[in-house]
């Protein structure tokens, strides 16, 4: 029987109790399937490990999580360390070295979900954004001289390389082209930004011109953020930098009804490293401690790691028990308006994939 070792990174915060809430209702499925085994190995790497040794995680880290079949990730971030340090300590020190390049993240109102969009319909918003996840705005160029004196300067400089833009419109169009509607949106912003986000178009065109089959447009990512919210019906499958899709993606999951619910997978399609599922959220200490955190979008996740170990009945099932247990508003948590707690959720998804044939 097939074993999968999954690095489980809880971090921060309420990624603590997501994913102590995703690894019990994997061990659930497992059992429930029966066609493979799942074992957790627990990394205690984030905020509470730095105070105690100076990094988010041991300098040989990534020699301990290479090997696994996928990594299981929370969030990161404290109030008390700066953002920047938890997030390229831990996190970008994940994705970037072992080339998650595709950031994948599926948004749709699942049911029993109000959209706050008044007249959209459940079918309406039905979107896949696939955010470029190893450069361009986040490839951490750039530096600070004088700091603190009046004439200090700092720099952020994007990088886009025609082998970095090219993989990821693959990436893109291939996935597009996997959905029933067959449909692209380049986003970009080739107005103000002319090196670049230039090169972005002309490679998209290129591309395009393999899959004659997918149709495409573009848009100013200032104008898709209207789009969205207005004719959210017109999109489908989404591509866009490192920094926009970051942007986009927390607009599409509060339109979808919170960002509670809205996964992530950092993909490295080609399989040399293992990839990362995690919620988007971060670490939300506002509600750290409180037992209500919405463990939906973990749970997603783990259908999305399920997919990508190959496990479809597996992931079916989760996903299925999820909608069952979103369809009923008396186990919404309260960031979807209701009084359920993170306990009473995961019960709920527990015994309705249980109850599931
Ligand atoms: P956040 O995503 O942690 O929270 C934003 C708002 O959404 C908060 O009001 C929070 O209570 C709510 N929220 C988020 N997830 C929720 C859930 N599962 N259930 C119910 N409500 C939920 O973003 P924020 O507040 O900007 O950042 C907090 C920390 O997280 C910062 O340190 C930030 O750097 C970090 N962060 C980490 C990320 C990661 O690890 N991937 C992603 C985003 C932020
Ligand atoms: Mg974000």
């Amino acid at each position: 029987m097939k074993n999968y070792r999954i690095a489980a990174i809880p971090g921060d915060g309420i990624g603590k109790e997501v994913v102590a809430a995703g690894t019990e209702v994997l061990d659930v499925l497992a059992k429930r399937d029966g066609g493979f085994t799942m074992s957790f190995d627990h990394f205690d790497w984030g905020s509470d490990y730095y105070k105690k040794h100076g990094v988010m995680m041991p300098a040989d880290g990534r020699d301990h999580i290479k090997d696994h079949d996928a990594i299981y990730f929370g969030a990161v971030g404290a109030p008390d360390v700066p953002d920047h340090v938890t997030l390229w300590g831990l996190r970008l020190a994940i994705c970037q070295p072992f080339d998650q390049y595709a950031n994948v993240r599926p948004t749709r109102i699942l049911p029993g979900i109000e959209s706050p969009l008044r007249n959209v319909k459940q079918t309406e918003l039905d979107w896949v954004i696939v955010r470029e996840n190893s450069e361009g705005e986040y490839a951490g160029q750039g530096g600070r001289s004088h700091v603190g004196l009046p004439e200090e300067v700092a720099t952020e400089v994007s990088i886009f390389t025609r082998a970095g833009v090219t993989r990821i419109m693959r990436f893109a169009f291939d996935l597009a082209r996997s959905r029933p509607r067959k449909k692209l949106t380049v986003v970009t912003k080739s107005n103000a930004q002319r090196n670049g986000m230039v090169m972005w178009d002309e490679i998209a065109k290129e591309v395009a011109a393999e899959y004659p089959d997918v149709e495409w447009d573009k848009m100013l990512v200032d104008a898709m953020t209207m789009r969205m919210t207005l004719r959210p019906e017109t999109l489908d499958t989404i591509v866009a930098t490192n920094l926009h899709a970051d942007i986009l993606s927390d607009l599409a999951a509060a339109l979808a009804g919170s960002l509670g619910i809205a996964p992530t997978a950092n993909l490295n399609p080609e399989g040399k490293f293992p990839s990362m599922f995690e919620p988007i959220h971060g670490s939300a200490f506002d509600i750290t401690g409180q037992g209500i955190a919405n463990p939906v979008a973990t749970f997603w996740s783990a259908v999305m790691m399920l997919d990508h170990l190959g496990e479809k009945t597996a992931s079916e099932r989760l996903m299925r028990a999820v909608e069952r247990v979103t369809a009923n508003p008396d186990l919404h948590t309260p960031d979807l308006g209701g009084t359920a707690t993170t306990r009473q959720v995961t019960d709920a998804v527990i015994a309705a994939i249980q109850g599931d044939n």
